[in-house]
């Protein structure tokens, strides 16, 4: 029986960054629509205008399905997230199937199916801190934030991540708060305290 290996997704991920990099702000030079209080728009199949900006999006890209990660990008800087009516459209306009669409959407941890709290809380899950204790910062922040690994609280003020290594090795364990906040020398009873700063 032939044995089946799993291609490393480094490369891959290193392309989505060169993508994502493009694309980053874009969400402000899109102009009209503005992110809700949670930092995601009204995301309904029934908001007109984001239906036009998402067609606008997939126009660049129609019938080209090598605009798959460009489009499903723009899109999510625009929505904030991607529910199935916009990978439907996204599916439809470049001319690939859904479940293709599916499948880039949840291979790529960057892309996210539900809508993104206010704040990203990101544990590091690098060697580094793995060996000095991140799955108890893990636990902890699981604990107190009550949600799962990918979760948005239900008042959409954290959504919880697992990320590998963040440049801090030196202060392991550590986690990261809205891409920039740096908390390192973790113990689990910090966690509360740290929280309590962001609104
Ligand atoms: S391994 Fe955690 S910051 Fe490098």
């Amino acid at each position: 029986m032939e044995a089946t290996v799993e291609k490393c997704r480094c490369d891959q991920n290193t392309e989505l960054e060169k993508v994502i990099a493009q694309h980053e702000g874009e969400k402000d030079d899109l102009g009209q629509i503005k992110p809700g209080g949670n930092g995601v728009v009204d995301a309904s199949s029934d908001n007109e205008l984001i239906k036009q900006q998402l067609e606008s999006i997939i126009d660049e890209y129609r019938g080209k399905p090598s605009g798959l990660i460009q489009v499903l990008t723009k899109a999510q800087n625009l929505i904030g997230y991607l529910p199935a009516w916009v990978q439907t459209r996204v599916a439809k306009g470049l001319g690939v199937s859904l479940p293709e669409v599916y499948g880039v959407v949840t291979f790529y941890s960057y892309f996210s199916l539900i809508p993104k709290g206010r704040h990203k809380v990101a544990i590091c899950s690098g060697t580094a801190c793995y060996v000095k204790g991140s799955k108890t910062i893990l636990k902890t922040l699981r604990h107190v934030l009550g949600i799962k690994t990918g979760q948005t609280t239900p008042d959409s003020r954290f959504n919880l991540e697992v990320v590998r290594c963040i440049g801090a090795c030196g202060l392991a364990p550590a986690m990261i708060v809205d891409g920039k906040d740096v908390y390192g020398r973790l113990e689990p009873e910090q966690i509360p305290g740290i929280l309590e700063q962001y609104a």
